[in-house]
């Protein structure tokens, strides 16, 4: 039976099992959720069970747990390692999604639900690649899967299972879907993926909120400092006035941005579909090399003083920003961060103190063409979707790739199968039923092709 039979035969049970995992609420930033978690990791080992799969297990670690399982069919084959996070992110804000986030439903062909896309489909479709390649005793490499609880909040304790596993982790090169295609016409491959440097700021002012009638005018205001302090962030170009920011950022050839740009890109169209009449950006720099190959640098939140009902005259005492940085190859996130922290520091006025606190971080990565692992991604979409696949730099970021090529030494190949309709982190998060499917296929298809390429 073919790979595509197979999973036509059984796309409703496909897609009821993945149902029942979206409905469980695996928000792993948020303590409230830790039970539905563990739920998720449990469930994910039992359907391991259930398809084949030996070496099962719940590996603890001082966060969520990792689910490892493995199916060696012959040490003399090469290894693919599957990645994938079960967690997802908050739900918030609620209001705003048009179905329950954690009550799944097709509509238009689309399965919404949290986590949909991101990553639990995505994940979940290797267990079915697998199961289908086991069940039809067509399993051609051996395979290895570890999906973990952690990735949206930083994946904080990976790193010390892959140091304390790397006899375990053996492979050729590790399998990914977390990523994006351009579109269902122009199936794309990320070949790139930008780090991430994220600070909190605080501003402080009087030491305490005062009276903006007898103050006002005589005293800082930290909100006004803040908002001062971060315009300066960006010049009149675009580009980030943090000194030495840019210092080490890999230039990218005319050859490979003439690539990039050759993608089936509209304009109008992505002005459209965001309902802004003109889009923002460092000057020099098309839309996909903005999100693609260069830094940038925004700002998630920012609050402070009286934000209720009606109006409170009051000169706040402090004010807050969370502040992201995307990071491009030759940069370092650590040192970005103390590059940002020395900065917004010294350009802090003498009427306010200014504290900077680090959050997560991680490098950015970026993917040979040439490789084994891409061949064998690039002729996969050619056989499965007719068309080639395009290289694409992707503007999100999954830190701990250039975690698994720094202590592993191995290659991520990102065959994800997302689009920018799916908003993954927005309310109604959806993912195409034809991406899960044809995922599933593309993915089987990647492991045949590796086999073969290896030969
Ligand atoms: N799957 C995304 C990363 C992604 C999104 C890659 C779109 C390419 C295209 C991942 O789950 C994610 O959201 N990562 C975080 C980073 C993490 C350290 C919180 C991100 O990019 O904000
Ligand atoms: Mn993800
Ligand atoms: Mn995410």
């Amino acid at each position: 039976m073919s790979a595509n039979s197979y999973i036509q035969e059984n796309q409703e049970r496909f897609l009821n099992e993945l149902f029942d995992l979206l409905r469980i609420p695996s928000v792993s930033a948020d303590s409230k959720f830790a039970g539905d978690v563990r739920k998720a990791a449990e469930f994910i080992k039992e359907r391991f069970a259930e398809a084949g799969a030996e070496n099962i297990e719940i590996v603890e670690t001082n966060g969520h747990p990792v689910v490892y399982a493995d199916k060696i069919i012959d040490p003399a084959l090469p290894t693919v390692l599957v990645y994938g996070h079960y967690d997802v992110q908050p739900a918030d804000p609620y209001e705003l999604w048009d179905s329950e986030p954690f009550e799944p439903e097709i509509r238009n062909n689309r399965i919404y639900a949290r986590g949909s896309s991101d990553d639990k489909g995505q994940a979940y479709m290797h267990l079915k690649a697998f199961e289908a390649l086991h069940n039809l005793g067509q399993q051609p490499v051996n395979l290895k899967f570890m999906i973990e609880g952690e990735e949206e909040i930083g994946s904080k304790h990976l790193g010390d299972f892959v140091k304390a596993n790397k006899e375990r982790l053996k492979a050729d090169v590790i399998l990914i879907s977390d990523t994006g295609i351009f579109s269902m016409d122009c199936p794309s491959i990320c070949s790139g993926l930008r780090g991430l440097s994220y600070v909190e700021v605080e501003v402080t002012g009087p030491n305490r909120d005062l009276h903006s009638g007898m103050y006002g005018g005589a005293v800082a205001n930290p909100l006004i400092v803040l908002s001062q302090m971060v315009a300066s962030l960006k010049d009149e170009n675009g580009s980030i006035t943090v000194p030495g920011f840019y210092d080490g950022v890999e230039e990218v050839s005319a050859e490979e941005r003439a690539a990039l740009n050759a993608a089936p890109f509209s304009l109008e169209a992505y002005q459209k579909d965001l309902g802004v009449d003109a889009v923002d950006g460092e000057a020099g720099y098309t839309t996909i090399e903005r999100t693609g190959i260069r830094p940038s640098l925004d700002v998630n939140g920012m609050w402070g003083g009286y934000t209720g009902e009606g109006a409170k005259t009051v000169l706040p005492s402090k004010a807050f920003a969370k502040i992201s940085m995307r990071l491009v190859p030759g940069q370092d996130s650590a040192t970005i961060t103390q590059l940002f922290k020395k900065h917004f520091e010294a350009i802090a006025p003498a009427s306010v103190k200014v504290e900077v606190t680090p959050h997560h971080g991680g490098e950015a990565s970026v993917t040979k063409v040439d490789s084994i692992g891409f061949r064998a991604a690039s002729n996969a979409f050619e056989k499965v979707w007719g068309k080639p696949a395009i290289p694409m730099r992707e503007g999100g970021s999954i830190p701990i790739v250039a975690l698994f090529k720094k202590e592993l030494g191995l290659d991520s190949i990102m065959l994800g199968f997302g689009l920018d309709e799916d908003t993954i982190h927005s309310p109604n998060e959806s993912y195409g039923v034809e991406n899960y499917l044809k995922g599933i296929e593309t993915i089987m298809e990647f492991h045949q092709q590796f086999a073969d390429l290896n030969k």
